[in-house]
């Protein structure tokens, strides 16, 4: 994509409203890292469970919390949205947003690694996951994803261009092996659906078969 297309396309999507300007805000004054997903990335993500229809979301990486109220605020007033953080001062500041955004009753933040706290989740039956988190155990958070998301639903992944690591012909560090392997799995895993958005750093989609 373009660089004008790029900005075209965020002047358009990216209208953030004050408590999600307050986050970023404050999350980049208290020294949360920078990273969380930009606002068009936001409404791609509303979009998506919108058009699934989903009304229970697992995250895996919650940082601030800026993700998952953009996309609890996608759900239906039954909607849950499960999100997982290893760093409890993250997990600290996204309550306290969550709270704001009176999302405290729709939105449960759990503290730990996420290889520890999936397991406790087998069983249970998402529409969708949308996996932001540490790149190394990309291919196991892939399996994960098909036993915890229903057919029909989602499996969303950020940074799936991984800065164009994955494709620069030079780059052989673990995470961006596992961040191919992943690639890799979505694009020709017979369980899946699944594309590249190249928006951003990229936003790999699927659906589950
Ligand atoms: C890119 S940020 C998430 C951004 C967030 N989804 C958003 O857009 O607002 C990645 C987060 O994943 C967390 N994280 C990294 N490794 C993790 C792991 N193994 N288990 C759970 N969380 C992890 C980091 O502490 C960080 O807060």
């Amino acid at each position: 994509m373009t660089d004008r297309a790029g900005e075209y396309i965020t002047g358009l999507f990216s209208a953030e409203d004050e408590l999600l300007a307050s986050l970023r805000e404050e999350a980049d004054r208290t020294g949360i890292p920078p990273i969380a997903i930009s606002a068009d990335e936001g409404r791609l993500l509303q979009v998506l469970l919108t058009a699934i229809h989903a009304r229970r979301v697992l995250e895996v990486g919650t940082l601030g919390g800026y993700s998952a109220i953009c996309m609890a605020r996608a759900l239906p007033p039954d909607g849950r949205l499960l999100t997982i953080e290893i760093e409890p001062n993250h997990a600290e500041f996204a309550r306290k947003y969550i709270a704001r955004a009176s999302q405290s009753d729709r939105i449960e933040v759990r503290v730990g690694r996420a290889l520890d706290v999936l397991p406790a989740l087998d069983g249970e039956r998402f529409d969708a996951m949308f996996i932001d988190a540490d790149k190394e155990p990309l291919p196991t958070y892939f399996e994960w994803a098909l036993r915890l998301v229903r057919p029909g639903g989602l499996i969303i992944a950020d940074n799936a261009l991984w800065g164009g690591r994955v494709f620069d012909g030079e780059t052989d560090d673990e995470k961006t092996r596992a961040v191919r392997e992943f690639n890799r799995r979505m694009s020709s895993d017979p369980r899946v659906l699944g594309i590249i958005v190249p928006t951003h750093d990229g936003v790999a989609v699927a659906v589950v078969r």
